[in-house]
């Protein structure tokens, strides 16, 4: 895989998380929420044995003042040139929904089979908890990380992941962290 190529699309991760990703993913069955033009997808299917994806192509449900809007057909059309363009999009399972709305059909078409899960979707509150609610389809043993954990300007992600993994602690365990990815252990 040329790692060049994945470094290209245009995205949201750094090379340092994406290479963290493809570690991580390697021989894996790997759930993804929040793709947007395919670039964490490719590092993770680069090395994994499949990636189930789900995007709801419909951007932040606020933006910041520093970014405008993003033509979301556009979006979905290239995250499917770039997977296809890398070799790599019979390796992966796309759900173009909101996590809240892909829940079901993931669960009952994937079951609890995932044993990397890389989370980049909505950034407030409800998208978060919505997204969490995916801990449950993670085997014992596996990993949940969260993108933008560390970065001030997505609080809601750090808060309700921290509640999440305090009102849980005796099955998650905090373990690495790199860039503004925080990963967690589910035991
Ligand atoms: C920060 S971008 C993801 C960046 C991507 N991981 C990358 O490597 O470039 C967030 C993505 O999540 C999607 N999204 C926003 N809210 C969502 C939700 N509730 N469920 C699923 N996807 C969502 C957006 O459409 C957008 O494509």
């Amino acid at each position: 895989m040329d790692i060049d190529q994945i470094t290209q699309i245009v995205g949201h991760i750094s090379k340092d998380e994406g290479l963290w990703l493809s570690q991580v993913s390697a021989d894996c069955q790997v759930l993804e929420i929040g793709c947007f033009r395919g670039k964490s997808t490719a590092y993770i299917a680069s090395t994994a044995n499949f990636v189930v994806c789900c995007d709801g192509f419909c951007g932040q449900k606020i933006l910041r003042t520093d970014q405008k809007p993003v033509d979301f057909t556009e979006v979905k059309r290239d995250f499917e040139k770039n997977l296809k363009a890398l070799g790599l999009y019979d390796r992966i399972k796309l759900y173009p929904k909101i996590s809240e709305l892909a829940f079901e059909e993931i669960s009952v078409n994937h079951g609890k089979s995932f044993q990397v899960a890389f989370i980049d979707g909505g950034h407030d509150e409800a998208s978060v908890l919505a997204d969490l609610k995916y801990s449950d389809l993670i085997l014992n043993g596996g990993i949940i990380a969260f993108h933008d954990y560390h970065d001030i300007r997505y609080p809601d992600v750090k808060k309700t992941v921290d509640r999440w993994s305090l009102n849980n602690s005796s099955r998650i365990k905090k373990f690495s962290s790199i860039g503004t990815i925080q990963a967690f252990h589910l035991h």
